[in-house]
This record gives C-alpha cells, sequence and structure tokens, in this order.
C-alpha cells in the first residue's frame, strides 16, 4: 500500500504521516529529509547555494542512507547521522536553494522510488509524492492550514528543540518557502483523486482518524 501526503511547511504532513504509519504498521518516508540532509552537507562545506552545479555536486557526491520504520525516518550522510541538526533555522533558510533545483530533484525522485520499491507499503510525505514521485499511489492526501497556524506550530517545535527564535521569523521563512514549494503540490488540488484537509483547527489525532477512515472507505469501494 501506498500513501501520500504533501502540502505546505507546518501543515501537519510529518506528524500525521508518522502516526498514520505507525497505526497502519508500515514503513513511514520523510522526503524533506533528504533535501534537508543535503542543505546540511552544502551548509558544511560552505558552498555558493546561488551555485546550482555546485549545489549538484554535494547531492552527487554524498551517501544518502534511508532507515524507514514506522514511527520514524532516520538519515545518513556518509555513515553519520544528521536527523536531528537538518531540523536547525540555519538549514531552514538555506534548504529551498536545494528543493528549487531541478537537477537535485531528479536525483531524489529516483532515490525516493527506489526506497519505495524496497520498502513495499509506506506512507511518504513531501511536496510531489502524490504528483511526481508516486502518481499510482493507492491514497493522496494534501494538508494544508492557515500562514498563522503553520507559523504557530513550526514556532512551538523549534522552542521544544531550544532554539531561540521570533515567531515573525518563522513566519516569513514561511512565507518564502511556500513560494517555492507551492508549485510541486498546487497542481494536486485540481485531482479529483486527491483528498484536502485542512487542518487549521484540528488536532493531530483528528487529522490522522480522519485519513484512516478515507483509506478504510476507499479500500472497500
Ligand atoms: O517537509 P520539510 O520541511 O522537511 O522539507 C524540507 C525542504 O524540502 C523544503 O524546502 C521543501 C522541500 N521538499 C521538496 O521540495 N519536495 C519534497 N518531496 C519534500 C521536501
Amino acid at each position: 500500500m501506498i500513501v501520500t501526503i504533501d502540502g505546505p511547511a507546518g501543515s501537519g504532513k510529518s506528524t500525521a504521516a508518522r502516526k498514520l504509519a505507525a497505526r497502519l504498521e508500515i514503513a513511514y518516508l520523510d522526503t524533506g529529509a533528504m533535501y534537508r540532509a543535503i542543505a546540511h552537507e552544502a551548509l558544511q562545506r560552505g558552498i555558493d547555494f546561488s551555485n546550482e552545479q555546485a549545489v549538484l555536486e554535494v547531492a552527487r557526491s554524498i551517501r544518502l542512507e534511508l532507515d524507514c520504520g514506522p514511527t520514524h525516518t532516520r538519515v545518513r550522510v556518509n555513515g553519520h547521522d544528521v536527523s536531528e541538526v537538518i531540523r536547525t533555522m540555519a538549514v531552514n533558510a538555506v534548504m529551498s536553494q536545494v528543493a528549487r533545483n531541478q537537477a537535485v530533484r531528479k536525483l531524489l525522485v529516483e532515490d525516493q522510488r527506489r526506497v519505495g520499491e524496497r520498502l513495499g507499503s509506506f506512507v511518504t510525505e513531501g511536496r510531489d509524492q502524490g504528483s511526481v514521485v508516486f502518481p499510482k499511489a493507492d491514497i493522496k492526501f494534501v494538508l494544508q492550514a492557515t500562514l498563522q497556524r503553520r507559523s504557530e506550530r513550526r514556532y512551538q517545535e523549534l522552542a521544544a528543540d531550544g532554539e531561540s527564535v521570533q515567531i515573525t521569523e518563522v513566519m516569513d521563512n514561511l512565507a518564502a518557502r511556500d513560494q517555492v514549494d507551492a508549485k510541486q503540490w498546487e497542481p494536486l488540488l485540481t485531482s479529483d483523486a486527491v483528498i484536502v484537509i485542512d487542518t487549521t483547527q484540528m488536532t493531530i489525532i483528528e487529522v490522522v482518524d480522519l485519513m484512516e477512515e478515507c483509506l478504510r472507505a476507499s479500500l472497500h469501494r
């Protein structure tokens, strides 16, 4: 079974994907972690992010390994676990420049399909999972929420990780990322086969319950 969840940052995708995968006892694939891992490595190397070729070179030269379980995706770059360090504001600030690099996207789409083949059944989360990477998925969701609500959620996550940041900074970063990211997931909104959930006023449990209900209904159809 393949379940795809796409949508903007802070819409609740990651938590919902993890919880749904745990309930279904299948793997959780966090594709954003791959873009983040490349952004982190590029920062370590001090490369110029406006140089597309240099960004691609980073993506090509690293060994990116994913360990996908029902409640986690752990990411290793050249054998080093980077699962936590890829979540900082420093990485947030530059990763859109990795995400808009078409050659890097091509590379990662191929990687994601390979991982998908290995996993068999999984819940995958990103921006282009239902549209580009797994167009034949059994069920496709898009999660949305207002910028205000998404910023509050991301701010709380960063604060919980001990990062000192202003909510206005988080909101500016999300708004800037939306400009790049929306191109990937907005085309899904015009497809009848996609279930759109506005999570602004919902708790995470309500979101996961609704997804599970939709999934069961689609299996009985
Ligand atoms: O979901 P996230 O915030 O961890 O995503 C990290 C970055 O990667 C963000 O800039 C969006 C981008 N991304 C993407 O372009 N396509 C995906 N399938 C997943 C993430």
